[in-house]
């Protein structure tokens, strides 16, 4: 397969066609990036990897991180996690406040906020020093890489997380939420502020498609079984409700970001990067979606 030559044509023809959609404004400092920027790089589980474009520079991969906040989680938990949260898609917006009522204080999922706040809550009672520990798990996966929150991000955020601090004392008025608030919002704005590149995204993600895949101290990061129930969960949840139109148009496991990244997996085979911007009503970057539907076309290489 050329991917190569199947990449540069799809970035020639996305670029040129028309960016949609809108910037994650609701954080202030997401409103500052350069609408144009498109970057994609894919990593092979054979070590094969190319990028294009702006593949090479970092961005916040804001809800991409819940990907590797739930794989830590389940590492450590297990399968008594889902006694906090369910595995069922959501058919709401990943800030959505109206189904918690409904279920308790049970989030749908990991991946919508009200999930990733509750698996916050659970590392915090299970790590000593959250952050860093959570931080030494992502660079242990990018093979010692660097990797680094962004305080001016964490700042911008925490400076209007309304919606998200009103989720959080909420769900601890129904019991699901062990720590301090502010704590588990301290936590949860920090690791989404984490950034990364197409590049490190497509390396690091490659633990999800590849089983022989080792972290840099040569442990195995999820067993077989647990990387395929986190692709199941990115498969049915990953776009929040869009993820049906994703599995629809794409058909791999994926995850998306407010920064305009995207992680698409094909098991056994590659991770994808893809990067822009701009999103579309529902969350997800528009250039991105457009992107990873065209190659999973030419590649023929879904899941499905
Ligand atoms: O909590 C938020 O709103 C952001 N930190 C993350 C949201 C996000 O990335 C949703 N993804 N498409």
């Amino acid at each position: 397969m050329n991917y190569k030559e199947i990449i540069e044509d799809i970035h020639k023809t996305v670029k040129s066609g028309e960016n949609d959609g809108a910037l994650a404004s609701y954080i202030p400092e997401l409103a500052n990036v350069d609408v144009n920027k498109l970057g994609i790089h894919i990593s092979t589980v054979e070590g094969f990897g190319f990028g294009t474009g702006d593949h090479l520079e970092k961005f916040s991969i804001q809800s991409i991180v819940k990907v590797l906040s739930l794989s830590l989680a389940f590492k450590i938990v297990g399968e008594d996690i889902w006694k906090r949260l369910d595995v069922e898609p959501s058919g709401t917006a990943f800030n959505s406040l109206s189904q918690l009522e409904l279920d308790n204080g049970i989030p749908r999922n990991p991946f919508v906020n009200a999930g990733a706040l509750v698996i916050c809550d659970i590392l915090i009672s299970n790590l000593s020093n959250p952050k860093e520990e959570f931080l030494r798990f992502c660079q242990n996966i990018a093979n010692n890489q660097e990797l680094k929150y962004s305080d001016k991000i964490t700042t911008s955020e925490k400076s209007v997380g309304y919606r998200n601090i009103a989720l959080c004392n909420f769900i601890k008025s129904y019991g699901n939420i062990l720590n301090d608030t502010d704590i588990v919002l301290d936590f949860y704005f920090t690791i989404c502020s984490l950034e990364m590149s197409c590049q490190e995204l497509s390396r690091i993600f490659l633990f999800l498609a590849d089983n022989n895949f080792k972290g840099a101290d040569g442990s195995q990061i999820l067993t077989l079984s647990e990387a395929k129930r986190i692709n199941a969960v990115m498969l049915t949840c990953g776009f929040y409700d869009e993820s049906g139109e994703f599995a629809y148009r794409v058909g791999l496991p994926g995850k998306s970001g407010v920064g305009g990244g995207i992680i698409a997996i094909h098991p056994g085979k590659y991770c994808i990067a893809v990067w822009s911007p701009r999103l579309n009503y529902k969350g997800n970057s528009y250039r991105g979606m457009k992107f990873l539907e065209k190659f999973t076309t030419k590649t023929e290489s879904s899941i499905f």
